[in-house]
């Protein structure tokens, strides 16, 4: 994958001026949410049992921090951003068994979550660039899955 200035330009701005422990845990839980097959790999998590409970589950918001630091792997390795996830992978996919689907609807509550908070200033062509940045992360995560 190749990144131009500008991409690299756009990614480490959205990074920096991310507060991790907001969006992180409001991504998950929307995904916890929305897309509600994915709480069965979270049942040693607590209650999960309405939107209201995962919004106040304290376990979800620390994870969804956790997954979000997951992403700086990325950002400071951009040329080689499959290598980065080998480890990663493997972990999903052998130990806990996560459909790879799920990485990308992750991905597109991560993107709802920081379009919401960056409003008119997430352009269609800063999307543009995070949703490759997000696709390239997607397609690395999955890559041990045979
Ligand atoms: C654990 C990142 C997607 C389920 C983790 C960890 C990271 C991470 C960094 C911690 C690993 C460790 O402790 O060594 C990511 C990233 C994702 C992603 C970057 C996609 C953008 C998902 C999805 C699911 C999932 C979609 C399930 C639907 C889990 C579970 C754990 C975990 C169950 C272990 C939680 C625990 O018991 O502590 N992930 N993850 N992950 N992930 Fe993911």
């Amino acid at each position: 994958v190749k990144w131009t200035d500008e991409e690299r330009k756009v990614i480490n701005n959205i990074f920096s001026n991310l507060d991790y422990d907001d969006i992180g845990p409001k991504a998950l839980r929307r995904c916890l949410v929305v897309y509600p097959w994915t709480q069965r790999h979270f049942s040693s998590f607590g209650d999960l049992s309405s939107p209201a409970a995962i919004m106040k589950n304290a376990k979800v918001a620390a994870h969804g921090v956790k997954v979000l630091h997951g992403l700086d792997r990325a950002l400071k390795n951009m040329d080689n951003i499959k290598a980065t996830y080998t480890e990663l992978s493997i972990l999903h996919s052998e130990k806990l068994h996560v459909d790879p689907d799920n990485f990308r609807v992750l991905a597109d509550c991560l993107t709802i979550t920081i379009a919401a908070k960056m409003g008119d200033s997430f352009t269609a062509a800063t999307q543009a660039i995070f949703q490759k940045f997000l696709c390239v992360v997607v397609s690395a995560l999955g890559r041990q899955y045979h």
